[in-house]
């Protein structure tokens, strides 16, 4: 009789059991997956997906659905599962140490809106160093001024304690190094570029030399012999601007522009030994401190009268300059901010945009370029 091939009952039990094993292993992994996937919609990293899962936390994560913070939170080996709340919301800043620190921050007792605060005010370094400090008194009072920075909170307080001014008038005088004597450890400037800042606490290094420099034709000198040069951005809203102005019968014209280093020391002996030093503090900056170093400013001139602020084209300037990008840089009103006297004919060239801001908000260049254009760093 042939023998019927069966397997004994032992064997068949163990196979059964294998095959629920791995019954349950496919579904669980296709769960998985399909979970990794989901989270790779919401914009999650393979590594922070992979965090996630191992800590078991895809469904508290799909719950947050896409936020960058979470997803550096997993990437971190800082994470905290007791601060998952808190990181998903803050606002994410691309910051080396941003889960490391914004844990020191919930520890002194921020809460989520006032880390993202401190995050967004400074660079990696500015926040760590802050993680570090004891909870600070101001925060919302300065940090919701979008151009405080973080490494000056203690300037800020200072100069309050000491002129009682509002916070945001603080925080553009600390910013702008009210705070510090002239002239003293300023900011060297090396690198060219358009909307450069110069002042009594940003100077420029004997071998700054701005780029683009044109010579500017006699017809726009006030003495043809001169020989000027210029921005090429400068020279040529000049030529529309005086174009414009003579169609209104002013004539303008240029008396001075980019000066060297070496001119600027020059100007400032010719000056001192005609008018004194007193007349050279208020009206002539030292070496590496003027603006005309940048190429992007000019003197101007009426053809017809010597005396610049006794022309017609004062007004006209004083009216339309902005229009084409200039600004009349040392204005009378303000004085204590430019730390110079007016200079009714020095202008400076700053695109049409930052000039009609400048104008239409009565500021200066100096807070114009706090408020705007420095980096938060
Ligand atoms: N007169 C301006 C301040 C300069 O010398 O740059
Ligand atoms: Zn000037």
């Amino acid at each position: 009789m042939k023998k019927t091939w069966k397997l004994k009952p032992s064997v068949l039990k163990k196979l059964k059991v294998a095959g629920i094993v791995i019954a349950v292993f496919l579904v669980v992994f296709s769960y998985i997956n399909s979970e990794k996937n989901s989270l790779k919609k919401l914009g999650y990293s393979n590594q922070a997906i992979s965090s996630i899962v191992q800590k078991w936390q895809i469904g508290a994560v799909k719950e947050i659905g896409e936020n960058k913070t979470v997803n550096a939170a997993f990437e971190s080996k800082d994470y905290v599962q007791d601060n998952l709340q808190v990181y998903k919301k803050v606002t994410y800043q691309k910051q080396k140490d941003l889960i490391k620190n914004i844990n020191k921050l919930i520890k002194k007792g921020y809460k989520a809106n006032e880390i993202s605060m401190i995050l967004a005010h400074g660079n990696n370094e500015d926040v760590s160093a802050f993680a570090k400090r004891k909870k600070v008194k101001y925060l919302e009072q300065y940090f919701s001024i979008p151009y405080a920075k973080l490494k000056n909170y203690d300037r800020y307080v200072a100069y309050y304690d000491k002129e009682r001014e509002d916070a945001e008038t603080t925080v553009l005088h600390v910013n702008m190094d009210f705070d510090q004597e002239e002239y003293t450890n300023p900011i060297k400037i090396d690198t060219f570029s358009e909307d450069v800042l110069v002042n009594k606490h940003r100077m420029l290094t004997e071998k700054f030399v701005p780029k683009q420099l044109k010579e500017v034709p006699s017809e726009y000198l006030k003495n043809k012999n001169d020989e000027i040069m210029v921005h090429q951005s400068v020279l040529s809203a000049f030529k529309r601007m005086m174009q414009e102005a003579l169609k209104d019968g002013k004539h303008i014209l240029i008396n001075s522009g980019y000066r060297s280093y070496q001119d600027q020391l020059d100007t400032m002996e010719l000056y001192r030994e005609a008018y004194g030093q007193n007349y050279v503090d208020n009206y002539v900056a030292k070496a590496g401190f003027s603006e005309h170093q940048t190429g992007m400013s000019i003197d101007v001139a009426s053809q017809d009268v010597s005396i610049f602020v006794e022309s017609e084209e004062y007004g006209w300037m004083m009216d339309h300059a902005y229009e084409y990008g200039f600004i009349l840089r040392y204005p009378k009103s303000k004085e204590e901010i430019t730390g110079y006297k007016c200079e009714a004919w020095h202008y400076r060239y700053v695109g049409i945009k930052a000039a009609k801001y400048i104008h239409d908000h009565n500021i200066t260049y100096d807070e114009y370029y706090m408020m705007f254009l420095e980096k938060n760093s």
